[in-house]
């Protein structure tokens, strides 16, 4: 029995706020990766409506949407999956032991883990693969240390399937973490500046010409580290100021604790708006070695040449490498 069938063994991260929407999923799942929607920031019917538009375009194809732990609404996100009977469900942004209740009805969970520890608890209550997320991805951060130093050790004492992200810049070195016995790679900023994400042109643009040092490590309100592009709202930030929300003018308590230091919902549904002032851009660190938008059915096809095990992630891993 296999965990999960894709031609390719590459996942796209799930990117809130309306970043990873249909478009983008249902163009991965389509080139013969796993398209995974992000869930967070979106209400029960947006959510709804995103899961059957990717169902509409990708037919019998696997997708997965992925909702942050750390959100106060992330029962309910869960209960739309259910009720929509998604393919799977990652947890990104903290733990969820409640979420593995959904493996009774055939849908897979996925957790994205940091350190060894969260990966066996993944594996004791009943994980079908990992995403094991490096310091290096953009967005909340479960560690500040690089891929190279948590993978071997999580890939050798787990046995459940192990998809590598955070950092992976190339189908050649997405490649050497498969033959070193990962099952499979996440890539996020990259598929943020193709032709289907969500980011408006203007952003895209303003993005392409980041510098290495404008990407940046914050505090975020939800209390985890994140990775973001230095700009005027961050500046702010950095500097002790607490910017004036812009569209959440009212506080929905939309994560489980919050620092208040700022709304973390208002600044990411900026960001999506196109607002280059107030708006928080997460972004993995490899933002300024991307020189190009490009369609996420090339970006695939790329991985696709190099990564040549056609990969079914298998239920248990009896071998590695
Ligand atoms: C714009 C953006 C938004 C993201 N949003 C989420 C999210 O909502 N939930 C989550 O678990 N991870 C999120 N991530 C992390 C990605 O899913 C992915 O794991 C990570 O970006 C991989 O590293 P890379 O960017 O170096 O490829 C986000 C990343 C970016 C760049």
């Amino acid at each position: 029995m296999s965990v999960i069938e894709i031609a390719v063994p590459l996942f796209q991260g799930g990117m809130a706020v309306r970043v990873s929407m249909a478009p983008l999923v249902s163009a991965v799942s389509r080139a013969g990766g796993l398209g995974i929607l992000g869930g967070s920031g979106l209400d029960r019917e947006e959510l709804r409506k995103e899961i059957r538009k990717v169902k509409s375009e990708v037919g019998k194809l696997p997708f997965a949407v992925n909702i942050m732990a750390a959100l106060s609404r992330f029962s309910e996100l869960v209960r739309v999956c259910v009720e929509e009977k998604v393919p799977a469900i990652v947890v990104g942004a903290g733990f969820s032991r409640e979420v593995f209740e959904v493996k009774k009805i055939g849908i897979k969970v996925f957790p994205i883990v940091s350190s060894l520890k969260a990966a066996l608890l993944s594996e004791k209550l009943g994980a079908d693969a990992i995403i094991l997320e490096s310091g290096r991805a953009g967005g909340h951060l479960g560690t500040l240390k690089p891929l190279q130093e948590i993978a071997a050790e999580v890939i050798s004492k787990t046995r459940v399937p192990v998809v590598v992200a955070g950092g992976v810049e190339t189908p050649d070195e997405a490649r050497s973490y498969i033959e070193r016995g990962a099952h499979g790679v996440q890539i996020g900023t990259r598929f943020s500046l193709s032709e289907e994400s969500g980011w408006p042109a203007n952003i895209k643009e303003f993005l392409i010409n980041v510098k290495k040092s404008d990407v940046v490590v914050i505090e975020s309100p939800a209390g985890l580290p994140a990775r973001a592009v230095m700009n005027p709202f961050l500046e702010k930030v950095l500097n002790g100021v607490k910017p004036e929300p812009r569209i959440v003018m009212k506080c929905i308590q939309c994560l489980r604790k919050c620092s208040k230091r700022f709304c973390l919902l208002d600044s990411l549904i900026c960001a999506q708006k196109g607002d280059l002032e107030n708006g928080l851009f997460f972004s993995g660190d490899q933002l300024s070695g991307i020189k190009a938008i490009s369609r996420t059915k090339d970006i695939i096809d790329e991985y696709s040449k190099v990564l040549k095990r056609d990969l079914i992630i298998s239920e248990t891993v009896t071998s590695r490498g």
